[in-house]
């Protein structure tokens, strides 16, 4: 069937690779991003896949945002809230600052982005809503208490919507995904980062289209039983 699919932060790393996984299983995507650049160009140039532009952290620009999505393209089908920063610290050096920007970009883009597409799911009856967590929003890490707290708010935030639309054919699940081939992860000390790699069974990073593929399932109409759950793709490393 014509689905739209609307991915944040889609022009790079796990979005992008998300992006693409739905694009080759024929749905229609636009992604969003906080600005025109590079990457957008390359996407748009690639597959044809349009960028829009706003902050997720930012209600009244999501709210104008999707409604240019809308306008142009149509009714949202599918989103995936995958946009996420982080901002490392130890909470004893944390700032305010890195407190809010992670809670407000990471777990607040949650509602900000739902809030405007859950109204029209609910009556057209269909929608497929997944949300990028990640293996440390399950079981904490050192560094990241501001995201390991909005990642760990999105699991509640998921089975809480999942309940209250399941009646709808509107599924709701999270994906949190392990240590995987991005800029994010690449930003980590090397010496931190060879200690994680070293602790995952499976013996290696992930890759953005690990994650995608299981993304690109849950967005699927036949995944209509699947609601509330969060799926971890972390090679091993944690087990809920
Ligand atoms: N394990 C246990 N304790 C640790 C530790 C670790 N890996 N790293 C630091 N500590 C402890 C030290 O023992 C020390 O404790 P005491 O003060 O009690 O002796 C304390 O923390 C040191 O604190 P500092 O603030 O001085 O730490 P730092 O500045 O050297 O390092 C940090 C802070 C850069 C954030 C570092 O901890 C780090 O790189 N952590 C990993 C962050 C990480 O994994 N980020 C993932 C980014 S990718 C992503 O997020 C995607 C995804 O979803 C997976």
């Amino acid at each position: 069937m014509d689905r739209l699919a609307l991915v944040t932060g889609g022009t790079r790393g796990l979005g992008k690779a998300i992006a693409m996984a739905l694009h080759e299983r024929g749905c229609r995507v636009a992604v969003t991003c906080r600005r025109d650049g590079e990457e957008a160009r390359r996407l748009r140039d690639e597959t044809g896949i349009p960028a829009f532009y706003w902050d997720v952290a930012d209600f009244e620009a999501c709210r104008a945002g999707v409604a240019q999505v809308r306008a142009q393209l149509g009714a949202i089908d599918i989103l995936v809230n995958n946009a996420g920063i982080t901002a490392d610290a130890t909470l004893h050096k944390m700032s305010e600052t890195q407190w809010w920007d992670v809670l407000r970009t990471n777990l607040g883009s949650m509602f900000n982005m739902t809030r405007q597409v859950i109204e029209d799911m609910r009556e057209r009856r269909f929608g497929r809503i997944v949300n990028i967590s990640s293996i440390n929003g399950r079981k904490g890490q050192v560094g990241q208490c501001n995201y390991a707290a909005a990642k760990a708010g999105i699991l509640g935030f998921t089975k809480s919507l999942a309940l209250e639309n399941a009646g709808r054919n509107v599924t709701v699940n999270a994906v949190a995904p392990g240590y995987c081939e991005t800029a994010m992860v690449a930003a980590v000390r090397p010496e931190v980062l060879q200690a994680i790699v070293a602790g995952i069974p499976v013996g290696r990073l992930g890759t953005p289209e690990d994650v995608a593929r299981v993304v690109a399932f849950l967005a699927d109409e036949a995944a209509g039983f699947v609601t509330g759950a969060t799926i971890d793709v972390n090679g091993g490393q944690y087990l809920a």
